[in-house]
């Protein structure tokens, strides 16, 4: 048998799959890209996470663009972070070009330029759907992660929390935030002393000084009201997936907000869906481009709570896939969960780039037909090394991949069309709507207000008699109040979160 039938054989007796999969392109031998010996990837263990790495240039946000089309087209929405802006072409279809169709010849597909549903959203003024959290919702952790806390401050951000959860106070935005700080340090000083003991006015005051600092890099844009429902991400339209590209160009220079909001997004989502189970394909997948970012500014205990998650996340049908250049970009710990492992070349200019480059090739399966390392060095844009898991879940055969071309616009969308897609949007008028944030922080400041006087009246010491279902109780008026008007009703789901919530508790540290 010769070394293309072998290759050949080997392909079809690993990837001979019983449901469906998509195709990533055409196997390459030698070299040459060999006809009829496609590279698939069943949806069935695309739940399993994934990297695509290579140097610069190299091809892997046109990888990503694949996937998400393919994705889309079985009815798979997904969620792109997309960091440098070029992931709007999704939209839009491709142009056909002699380079294009020789590709999709030799690979044995057709190509159908095509613009796929996309959803533009941002956490900053990028036009979009506003993705927004409220401080109470972020919770105790990520809050003092995102401020980078030490001890003593983080535990008077969790006194905080768990005052506000007691006493039902809404913490929407930051303003409202350091209103509760000043409260604690002022008016309710004594009241705090009592209940929790002596809070370090110096450590409020350098809390207060971080959340502006926070405040300046853009934050207050994020934390707010209305709260983004994650659901919002599982859509389809004309049985196609929605493709939701989270713009994030203007954020590279606050990684952290990014990283944090990043693990408040997977977390929300780990919380809110169903367990799974076994399915024949992911609920929905998540691309991190230029994920580097997220895992070089994170601390060792959000590197760890991010692993966690990413490791819980796919018995909800989640797939989480890591952009970034070299695959020691992301932590061991998490490389070792992911599934699918697409490979682009990597350049070999310095000693340390062949060392890089050896430990590179050692982490990818034996391969009957290449010296990985030299074809880590000698492949072309838009190639790629590829091992997936199959239906068993086994991974498959390393194979050097002539990946397909995307299908929708390798460029990105003009002003004029950016805003003909927000225009049609129906999540735009859902969550651009202004919500008064005033009355929110009314209704904080008069319940702080309240808090302090029932102290004043509270002389005697009260009995401690335990009283069964008070909390239903109080939950039940709690919403006969909150379903007064939409503002308070919007509250509502932040407090409601507080108070149903419990896993998260692990995640965000919030208490119950
Ligand atoms: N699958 C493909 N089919 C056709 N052309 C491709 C493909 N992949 C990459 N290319 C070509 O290579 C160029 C660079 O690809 P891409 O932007 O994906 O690289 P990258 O690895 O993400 O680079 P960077 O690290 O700078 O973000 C594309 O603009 C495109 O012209
Ligand atoms: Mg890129």
């Amino acid at each position: 048998m010769s070394n293309t039938e072998a290759f050949k054989s080997q392909l079809i007796e690993g990837q001979t799959y019983k449901k469906d999969f998509i195709i990533m392109g055409t196997g390459v031998l030698e070299g040459e890209p060999i006809q009829n010996a496609q590279i698939k990837v069943p949806l069935k263990t695309m739940n399993r996470h994934g990297l695509i790495a290579g140097a610069t240039g190299t091809g892997k946000t046109k990888t990503l663009q694949v996937i998400a089309e393919q994705l889309s087209l079985k009815g798979v929405p997904s969620v792109l972070m997309d960091l440098k802006g070029d992931l709007s072409g999704l939209a839009q279809p491709g142009e056909l070009n002699d380079f294009i169709q020789n590709r999709s010849d030799v690979i044995g597909v057709d190509y159908n330029p095509m613009g796929l549903p996309v959803e533009l959203m941002s956490i900053s003024d990028e036009k979009g759907v506003k993705l927004k959290a409220t401080v109470s919702e972020f919770g105790p952790v990520l809050i003092s992660q995102i401020l980078d806390l030490n001890d003593t401050q983080q535990g008077i951000i969790a006194l905080i929390f768990r005052y506000c959860d007691t006493k039902h106070l809404p913490l929407v935005d930051l303003k409202d935030l350091k209103r509760v700080l000043q409260f604690i340090t002022n008016e309710g000083k004594e009241l705090i002393k009592k209940e929790y003991g002596q809070v370090s006015s110096s450590s409020v005051n350098t809390i207060m000084r971080k959340i502006i600092e926070l405040e300046q890099q853009g934050a207050e844009r994020f934390f707010g009201e209305r709260s983004f429902d994650v659901q919002d991400f599982v859509r389809q339209e004309d049985g196609k997936g929605v493709i939701s590209v989270i713009r994030l160009t203007d954020i590279q220079s606050t990684p952290k907000l990014f990283s944090t909001f990043m693990l408040s997004l997977l977390s929300e989502i780990y919380e809110t869906f169903p367990e799974q189970g076994d399915s024949d394909q992911p609920k929905l997948c998540l691309f991190i481009d230029e994920a580097h970012l997220v895992f070089s500014t994170a601390s060792k205990d959000l590197l760890e709570k991010i692993e966690a998650i990413v490791k819980l996340i796919r018995s909800k049908g989640v797939g989480v896939y890591f952009c970034t250049q070299t695959p020691t970009d992301v932590p061991e710990s998490i490389l070792g969960q992911l599934g699918l492992k697409v490979q682009h070349a990597l350049r070999a200019f310095t000693a340390k780039d062949r060392r890089a480059i050896k430990k590179t090739a050692e982490n990818y399966p034996i391969s009957d037909f290449y010296d990985t390392a030299e074809v880590l060095t000698q492949m072309g844009i838009g190639e790629a090394l590829v091992t997936a898991l199959n239906e068993k879940g086994i991974p498959t055969p390393l194979a050097h991949t002539l990946i397909r071309a995307p299908i929708s616009r390798m460029d990105i969308l003009s002003k004029s069309e950016i805003d003909a897609l927000v225009n049609q949007s129906v999540l735009v008028p859902k969550y651009n709507e202004d919500i008064d944030k005033e009355s929110a922080f009314e209704m904080l400041e008069q319940k702080l207000q309240e808090v302090e006087k029932a102290q004043e009246k509270s002389t005697l010491p009260k009995p401690n008699i335990p009283k069964p279902r008070t909390r239903v109780k109080e939950e039940a008026s709690l919403f006969e109040e909150l379903s007064k008007n939409t503002m308070v009703r919007q509250l509502g789901r932040t407090i409601f979160r507080e108070l149903t919530r419990g896993i998260l508790g692990s995640f965000t540290g919030r208490r119950r």
